[in-house]
């Protein structure tokens, strides 16, 4: 089986945005590849260097989630990056072939670091960041890395990295992967912006039924449908967009008539989106439940994930030290 490979930051709590996004997917690759999927805790500290004691919880949140929206540890490889020492080692090896300027010109460096005000981002690490995700791929030897659009310019970098590595040193040593480009569905927040944690307009995995709940009944709906009796206009509704991620062909046509001819009201169409986004957070519940009941079950996970993580990473760089002559 080809391997896969990939990696979430812990800076922030789960929400639907990334269950749909990019999760389900994961879940979805497990029974055809060879997965391996981490928690990318020294990522998430090159911008949250200032307050480290959060990324804990965070990563604690992230493999509970992992686990109760259904990655099987029986069939992938569930670990956290800052367990497996080698990491940091591969990344130095890296940063010495790695031009600054390919780093500087990464598209998401520049903006983030203008769009962060409140600390200095012009850090060493944060620069180095794509170099750091590029260990983490060319260690596993990886063939697919399933991403967001967005991390196609760190892709990018890996596979420069790798071939000039391999160019370097004669040999053919680390693999180039390609992105596995995840078709996720859009989420739209509570807003009607994208669904974000730094919109501060998410539903969370850990939201209690009663928060989710309230959450889509204060939603705004289409502003210009003031009365009851107005019609409106569905499009203009993000209540409406997350319906279509998560309500029937049937309840869609529903909804969007009843809006237009003022057949249903908003808060009708919000039931309905209730019960459906209930239908895909309930059994993650339960498992999530049973999972905080369980801690034992949680580190043997941890335990056994980075165990086969590690015997992976020392192969490789076994490899890597023996080309450079450092063995
Ligand atoms: N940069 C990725 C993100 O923010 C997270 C990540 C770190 C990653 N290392 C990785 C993704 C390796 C894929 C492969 O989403």
């Amino acid at each position: 089986m080809d391997r896969v490979l990939s990696g979430m930051q812990p800076s922030g709590y789960l929400h639907l945005g990334n269950l749909m996004g990019a999760l389900r997917n994961w879940v979805s690759l497990q029974d055809g590849y060879d997965c391996y999927y981490f928690v990318a805790d020294w990522h998430a500290l090159t911008t949250n260097y200032t307050n480290p004691s959060i990324i804990k919880e965070y990563t604690y949140d992230l493999v509970l989630n992992f686990l109760a929206a259904g990655l099987d540890p029986d069939k992938c490889t569930i670990f956290i990056q800052s367990r497996i020492l080698e990491h940091a080692e591969l990344h130095i090896l890296l940063s010495m072939i790695t031009p600054l300027g390919w780093l500087e010109r990464v598209p998401s460096y520049k903006e983030k670091k203008e769009e962060i005000k409140d600390r200095d981002m012009g850090t060493y690490g944060f620069l180095g960041y794509p170099v750091l995700q590029s260990a983490d791929i060319l260690m596993y030897t990886a063939k697919y890395v399933p991403v967001g659009i967005d991390q196609v310019p760190h892709l990018e970098i890996t596979r420069e990295i790798a071939r000039r590595f391999n160019h370097l040193y004669k040999k053919e040593v680390l693999t180039e992967p390609e992105p596995l480009l995840t078709e996720s569905p859009k989420i739209t927040g509570l807003d009607g912006r994208k669904m974000s944690k730094s919109y501060d307009n998410a539903i969370y995995l850990n939201d209690a039924p009663e928060v989710v709940e309230r959450k889509i009944l204060t939603m705004v709906t289409d502003t210009q449908r003031i009365r009851r009796t107005d019609p409106g206009d569905p499009e203009k509704s993000p209540v409406y967009q997350l319906h279509k991620v998560f309500s029937s062909e049937e309840e869609l046509k529903e909804v969007a008539e009843g809006c237009r001819t003022a057949a249903i009201g908003c808060k009708e169409c919000k039931k309905i989106l209730i019960k459906n986004v209930f239908e895909v957070l309930e059994p993650i519940w339960a498992k999530r439940r049973a999972l905080e009941d369980n801690p034992h079950q949680l580190r043997e996970t941890l335990d056994s994930g980075i165990e086969r993580a590690t015997r992976v990473a020392r192969e490789t760089m076994a490899l890597v030290r023996d080309t450079l002559g450092m063995s």
